[in-house]
């Protein structure tokens, strides 16, 4: 698998180009509002003085800094304010893969492509952890792969493409295991704000120097085009301190610093948004999963059932998730999903639907018919 050109891209050009009408469930992109403070946090923006419109401090404003530190429990000088989590994840696995000794960077299967092509450009070996058959990561199997060679673990939880979110004990464990193994563990986040049992559990509640959060608003808030999120790193005073400063230094280095009217935007939605914004968005995808798991058991399918995220994973009996049935469902039923094979080996008879467009029903319908 080529991790360098996102598959996704592909995908998206030839539904664009196909001869009928497809439901694009490809893309990650939110297709429901943003909350309101942020519309506002913005156009007041604009009106604002002519001084404000300057660099602001290159690891984020200190306002927001200080509110995501408040939100997650940490201190603000652990936070850096990045241009989404893609970058948060770049910055953490940098400096994890400089700090700790070994060449190699350890990633679960299905994997989110970019971490892949990401380890790739820093020069590591890239080895994987399969998901066990119910998608979770044993920590077992973690241990069976990981070395002193390694130097840095990415998980991610809610977990892209797979649905799941890892409980406490998952995280406790892997957390651990980068401990005794002198590396980083780096928990992508990003899905946070859509876990539907409440079974949750952010890396940040077990203390050490070995871990790094990653997150943003992107999905949290519907600006996947805005650019704003954030690593949260290991105490400043404790042994591994260098890892905020490696990223510090790669941050400035590489962006000077980030958008100024979007993080103040985004400062101004974190105050004001009631939690009911988060539920609607739940609620919405809770019933878009009911309505398309209910098709997919009228095709004959199996699946995943998201706890977490908003991505199902579906396979079809005698239509492995190759690029090529891909494009003969965009022609053939009209809707358009992503290829399990772009995402590792252990899923790659499966399909991933993005559940974030408001014409899941259509498409629900759609391969209902195709495969009923
Ligand atoms: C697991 C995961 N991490 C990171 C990202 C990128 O997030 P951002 O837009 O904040 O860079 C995505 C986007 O789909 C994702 O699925």
């Amino acid at each position: 698998m080529d991790y360098e050109t996102p598959q996704f891209f592909r995908v998206m050009q030839y539904a664009r180009r196909a001869e009928r009408d497809v439901v694009d469930m490809v893309s990650g992109n939110p297709d429901w509002e943003p909350p309101q403070a942020l519309r506002e946090g913005l156009t007041s923006y604009a009106q604002a003085d002519s001084s404000e419109f300057q660099y602001p401090p290159s690891i984020g404003l200190t306002d927001l800094r200080d509110e995501i530190a408040s939100r997650r429990g940490v201190k603000r000088n652990q936070v850096i304010v990045t241009n989404g989590a893609g970058e948060a994840n770049h910055l953490a696995m940098s400096a994890g893969f400089e700090q700790f000794p070994g060449s190699e960077i350890v990633l679960v299967d299905p994997v989110y492509p970019y971490y892949v092509g990401r380890a790739q450009l820093l020069g590591a070996d890239v080895s994987f952890v399969p998901a066990a058959d119910d998608g979770h990561v044993a920590p077992d199997h973690v241990a069976e792969v990981i070395s002193d060679e390694t130097a840095v673990i990415v998980v991610n939880t809610p977990n892209n493409p797979l649905g799941v979110t890892y409980p406490a004990s998952t995280m406790e464990a892997l957390v651990g295991l980068a401990e005794s193994h002198d590396a980083v563990l780096v928990s992508d986040e990003v899905y946070d704000h859509f876990d539907y049992g409440g079974n949750f559990s952010s890396a940040l509640h077990v203390d050490s120097p070995n871990r790094i959060v990653t997150n943003s608003f992107s999905k949290s808030m519907a600006i996947t085009g805005w650019r704003v999120g954030y690593a949260v790193f290991p105490e400043r005073d404790g042994p591994t301190a260098a890892l905020f400063e490696r990223a510090r230094t790669q941050h400035m280095l590489t962006n000077v610093t980030g958008s100024r009217p979007v993080q103040q935007a985004v400062y101004h939605a974190l105050q004001e948004t009631e939690p009911t914004y988060y539920q609607d968005t739940r609620d919405r995808l809770t019933r878009r999963i009911k309505m398309f798991t209910t098709a997919l058991d009228a095709a004959g399918a199996a699946y995943t059932k998201p706890e977490g995220g908003f991505y199902v994973l579906a396979r079809f009996p005698g239509f492995p998730g190759t690029m090529e049935n891909v494009e003969t469902l965009i022609d053939d039923a009209g809707v358009a999903g992503m290829p399990g094979e772009a995402f590792g080996e252990s899923r790659a008879d499966w399909l991933r639907f993005a559940l974030v467009t408001p014409r899941v029903e259509t498409a629900a319908e759609r391969l209902a018919a195709y495969f009923g």
